[in-house]
């Protein structure tokens, strides 16, 4: 039987085109979308269905229908150390809190503890499509992919994979990474579920050689499958790939068949032109982490460079490099970043007077756009646009129910509009009163 919402809706079309219906509906059957927009009777009549064979949803006049939040990159495992070690640069950060920190998923109990909270601390904040990475480990990356699966959550799940410049205790062999990716990918396909797909994994360029990245890229040629790394992230960083590899960051993943319409790269904080070129060429997205850059002291990423140069950008929480699971502190944080960026990029703020180069028609991200980053610029990114990141008819209902009174009534009724910037700056995983994905309820209540 159809179940029709009726109330505020709210969703993105592009970057620049957010629509809402004020007293709209949005009818879903068998977990997708089958009707949506202002006149409900209309829609009715034109449609098959029975006018008393549908469950009718009347929202409040405080609650609206958004679609379910998509981060683009977050480590599952390092939720077992998030909020510690927010003042070191990143290869610092790796080696004293990180690498010890992914070893221990070994023990499988720990893993089954750790995903299980992760998963549901995800989807409690709305998230409703995540792209974990795990760790080296084959037998609890399973146990992450298990875990989405249960708990209903669409989500890309890879196997880690490094084989030098790592410590001893949490380093692969070149065969072993190889074939723990391909048994990976075996066994996600066995499980069946639509929901959960496998996605190759290089850690970064520095942890990977170049024999392992190839066959990464093989591997994932063969079997048209996401892939996901990071680029870009910390100058240090940058350094060591360029001495390594003799070439940009950017490629070093393309010499090796990695960049293509189903990869996503976290960071890409310092990227030159000619690799945002290549990017673009390649049709990989950015995934843009501004909690995890501000925190490991990464650098400003310019978002709207990126975009204006035609790439796709999704939003990621990158915990623990970020210290929140959740989407929607991320677009706090993107629009924070943004705005301090269009204030340096316009005005002097080194006290000597003017900026040197002044760029005053610099736009900084809007909460409208940064809101679509964190929808349907995820799923564009994680080519998974088809299926799910706004409410177009014939895709599958993964959305949010948010009510901005639950812990305050309001003292007036608010525009669309309004709703959405105050759940965007006041608002928490409180506010979100339910979760749908494939238009199963995975969270709260209606
Ligand atoms: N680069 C390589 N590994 C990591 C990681 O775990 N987090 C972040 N932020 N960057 C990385
Ligand atoms: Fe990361």
């Amino acid at each position: 039987m159809p179940t029709v919402y009726r109330g505020t809706i709210v969703h993105t079309k592009s970057l620049n085109e957010f629509e809402s219906f004020n007293e709209g509906f949005l009818a879903v059957e068998n977990g997708k979308i089958i009707g949506i927009g202002n006149d409900f009777n209309n829609w009715l009549s034109s449609s098959k269905i029975d006018r008393d064979s549908f469950t009718e949803v009347r929202l409040s006049k405080f609650q609206f229908l958004s679609p379910g939040f998509c981060d683009g990159h977050i480590h599952a495992p390092q939720y077992a150390q998030i909020g510690l070690g927010m003042s070191v640069p990143l290869l610092d950060w790796l080696n004293a809190y990180t690498f010890p920190t992914e070893a221990k998923y070994v023990d499988k109990e720990f893993a089954l503890q750790i995903y299980r909270n992760v998963v549901k601390a995800t989807l409690r904040c709305g998230t409703t499509l995540a792209s974990y990475f795990a760790t080296n480990d084959l037998g609890s990356t399973l146990i992450l992919a298990e875990e989405a699966a249960r708990q209903g959550q669409r989500a890309l799940i890879g196997k880690v994979c490094s084989n030098c410049n790592s410590p001893d205790f949490y380093v692969e062999t070149t065969d072993e990474s190889v074939d723990g990716t391909q048994a990976f990918v075996t066994a996600i396909r066995k499980l069946n579920n639509p929901l959960v797909l496998p996605t190759i994994t290089p850690r970064f360029a520095l942890s990977c050689s170049k024999d392992l990245l190839q066959k990464l890229g093989d591997i994932a040629k063969q079997n048209d499958l996401h892939v996901q790394s990071h680029i870009s992230e910390n100058l240090d960083e940058i350094e060591a790939v360029k001495q390594i590899f003799n070439t940009s960051y950017a490629s070093a993943y393309d010499d090796a068949g990695l960049l293509t319409k189903k990869t996503v790269m976290a960071h890409g904080v310092h990227l030159q032109d000619d690799e945002i070129a290549l990017l673009n060429q390649r049709g990989t997205a950015i995934i843009h982490c501004p909690a995890s850059n501000t925190n490991l002291n990464s650098g400003i990423c310019d978002v709207q460079r990126l975009i204006k140069a035609g790439l796709t950008v999704g939003l990621g929480t990158d915990v623990s490099g970020g210290n929140s699971v959740s989407v929607l502190t991320a677009i706090k944080r993107a629009i924070d970043v943004s705005k301090h960026l269009a204030f340096f990029k316009k005005q002097d703020i080194l006290g000597t007077g003017k900026a040197q180069n002044p760029d005053n028609d610099y736009q900084q991200l809007s909460y409208k756009q940064a809101y679509y980053l964190a929808t349907l610029g995820g799923a564009k990114a994680l080519a998974l646009d088809h299926i799910t990141g706004n409410f177009s008819v014939g895709k599958d209902f993964d959305a949010l129910l948010v009510d901005v009174s639950v812990l305050e009534k309001p003292h007036r009724a608010f525009t669309v509009d309004e709703l959405l910037e105050k759940f965007i700056f006041t608002g928490d995983d409180r506010n979100i009163k339910a979760v749908f994905v494939a238009g199963n309820l995975v969270k709260g209540s209606i």
